[in-house]
């Protein structure tokens, strides 16, 4: 197993380039079940995530092509309705094969995706949905078995912001009988970006990005050659990669409206942003002013950028609460940040932490995708070496990261452990 040694304290300069979205590429790869033929994706992030995605695909029925960035599906044929326990429990966002799998084949047999570090993350609202449509489901032996003739629009109300549950329900009804209106839909860019693919794809498709969203099913989609979004969440991992080393960084292929929620927050923590013909910089100051984060549903504070912030605010001038509102169990990295000499407490929800003067470099293990990321960030601003260990959380959804850290001046090395 592979772990990061990071020697901190180097102020980080120069120019860096986001890859494409892993939460966009994700649903995206698996839209195209629903449109027979070949499919060319651009700007694919060359992620863990993407591979098993392929491999789901690939056991569909899919023939999947990879040359560099650009991904080649083709899915004339799609044959097989079951996507298994091993590919489900490596990535959970394998379940969203169910909706597309029905509308094509009229039944789909999934596996549970089971719990998860962050947290319960159920799929009820997804079935639900689902069984509004005419689904027919069951539960069995840890399987999702669902059977319709066709899908059938309906309206659907979510309880709560489901960013899968959204792209889930507007895949299944792209191609379903009627309309289907979904109300509290998620409106994460993500989202938008489904629901682009789909219209090119031929379906018909109003309200993304709002809470509503007006889906009428056509008869069928035919395949699309797409260029995926960058990556809102490396984009801002590397905002505060700059911010907490004190750095001026250009960052390349990003889309700053996206992240609306963390540049307000970063500039009331006194970091700069300037945008100039779209390049992004991003200069640290010399001491971070402690705030306060409640995460959302997009627009509001992200909670994939929840730990990367906290990791920012144990180095600020005085103290900041942060209260994660999307999952349950969203706090793991505090535990490892303690080791760096953080000062945090945790009650319910909500996080105290205590800027101190300096971190100082200590082994930490990495427990999920986010978290690892706030370790490194707070191995660059540490004193001495750090060693992330456990990385293979990181290579699911940062491509290259140590690659991208050290072009910026960064003392960071993958090692074998
Ligand atoms: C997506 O997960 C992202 N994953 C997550 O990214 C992200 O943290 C999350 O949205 C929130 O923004 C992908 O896009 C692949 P949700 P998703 O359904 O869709 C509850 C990362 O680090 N819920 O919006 O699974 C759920 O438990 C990750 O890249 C139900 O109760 O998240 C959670 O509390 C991790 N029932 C809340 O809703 C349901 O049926 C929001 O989850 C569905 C969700």
């Amino acid at each position: 197993m592979d772990k990061l040694v990071i020697k901190g304290g180097k102020r980080l300069a120069g120019d860096v380039t986001v890859s494409g979205s892993k939460n966009a590429s994700l649903p995206i790869f698996i839209s195209t079940i629903l449109a027979p033929g070949i499919h060319e994706i651009h700007n694919v992030p060359f992620l863990r995530d993407i591979n098993t995605t392929i491999k789901v695909m690939e056991t569909l029925g899919a023939k999947i092509e990879g040359n560099g960035n650009v991904v080649k599906l083709d899915t004339t044929h799609i044959d097989n309705h079951e996507a298994t326990y091993d590919l489900v429990k490596t990535m959970r966002a394998s379940v969203l094969v169910l909706g597309p799998l029905l509308a094509r084949l009229g039944k789909a047999r999934v596996s549970l995706p089971g719990g998860c570090a962050i947290g319960a993350r159920p799929i009820n609202l997804h079935l639900k949905g689902l069984e509004a449509m005419g689904a027919e489901i069951h539960l069995t032996h840890g399987y999702v078995e669902a059977r319709a003739r066709r899908l059938r629009g309906a309206r659907i109300n979510f309880d709560i912001s489901t960013v899968g549950g959204t792209e889930h329900l507007m895949m299944a009804a792209a191609t379903a009988k009627g309309e289907t209106v979904l109300e509290n839909a998620a409106r994460e860019p993500e989202i938008v970006e489904v629901a682009e693919v789909l219209a090119e794809m031929g379906a018909k498709i109003e309200g993304a990005g709002t809470d509503t969203i007006r889906i009428t099913g056509v008869s069928e989609l035919r395949p699309v050659v797409h260029t995926v979004m960058p990556d809102r969440i490396e984009a801002g991992t590397f905002m505060i990669a700059s911010a907490i080393t004190g750095g001026d960084v250009k960052i390349r292929n990003m889309r700053l409206e996206h992240l609306d929620a963390l540049i307000f927050k970063l500039q009331d923590a006194g970091v700069e942003i300037s945008n100039k013909d779209n390049v992004v910089r991003v200069k640290g100051p010399r001491k971070i002013k402690s705030i306060n984060i409640k995460t959302r549903p997009y627009p509001g504070f992200p909670t994939d950028m929840q730990a990367q912030m906290m990791a920012l605010m144990t180095v600020a001038d005085g103290t900041s609460v942060i209260s994660e509102n999307i999952f349950e169990n969203r706090f793991m990295h505090v535990s490892e940040l303690l080791r760096f000499g953080a000062d945090i407490i945790i009650e319910g929800n909500s996080a105290t932490v205590k800027g101190v003067k300096k971190l100082s470099g200590a082994p930490v293990m990495a427990t999920d995708l986010r978290a690892s990321a706030s370790l490194i960030l707070a191995g660059l601003a540490a004193d001495n070496t750090t060693e992330v260990s456990r990385i293979y959380h990181l290579d699911r959804g940062y491509e290259s990261i140590e690659k991208k850290l050290a072009g910026l001046g960064a003392d960071i090395t993958r090692v074998k452990e």
